[in-house]
């Protein structure tokens, strides 16, 4: 099963790109995480669009489209999906209808500092995902509260207890990817 991680934050030090990498660790055998970058992705605009997808794009929905499934892993900025998150699921949607997104399996995780870890983005992102028809996993959630409590300084996830629930997560995406026939 091939899976492409999409995290959204450009931070290096980012605590969803370290979730991100701790599923990468984590994954059920026959799962393979790859991460991808959405930093050359450019804001969408209509008439660059007209023009064909600039090459960041065309590889993005190239990457969706090979991939069995996507796993997201989403801050939440001001109680919504960051920016280039939203830019790049903005992107992958056109054409609208019969876009990379259309009946893709998903997994959408999040971390953030705060105690509803990433929940109302979460939220969000799956609004979105209704009009793309990509279809997000409804249960469990991954919400990872107090990051900063959970990674060490160098973004390794050390904190046993949300190590064993990621685990367990991806078993029930897997499981949820199989059940959509990926
Ligand atoms: C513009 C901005 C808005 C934010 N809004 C929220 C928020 O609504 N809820 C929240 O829990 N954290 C919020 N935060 C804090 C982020 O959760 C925190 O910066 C987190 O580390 C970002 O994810 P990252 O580590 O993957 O970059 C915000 C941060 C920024 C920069």
């Amino acid at each position: 099963m091939r899976v492409l991680g999409i995290a959204g934050s450009l931070r290096a030090g980012s605590f969803n790109r370290s979730l991100l990498r701790a599923a990468q660790e984590l994954a059920p055998p026959g799962m393979e995480i790859e991460a991808c970058d959405i930093s050359a992705i450019p804001l969408y605009n209509g008439d660059v669009e007209a023009q064909g997808d600039p090459p960041p794009v065309a590889a993005f929905k190239v990457a969706i489209r090979e991939a069995d499934a996507l796993l997201i892993a989403t801050p939440e900025y001001n109680y919504g999906v960051p920016g280039v998150l939203k830019n790049a699921v903005d992107w992958a949607s056109r054409p609208p209808g019969k876009s990379v997104l259309n009946g893709k399996p998903a997994g959408i995780m999040g971390a953030s500092m705060g105690t509803v870890g990433t929940a109302r983005a979460q939220l969000q992102l799956r609004q979105a995902f209704v009009f793309t028809q990509t279809l997000a996993m409804l249960q469990p959630e991954a919400l990872v509260t107090k990051a900063h409590e959970k990674f060490d300084a160098d973004g390794r996830l050390t904190d046993e207890g949300t190590r064993s629930f990621v685990g367990k997560f991806l078993v029930a995406f897997a499981a949820w990817v199989q059940r959509l026939g990926g």
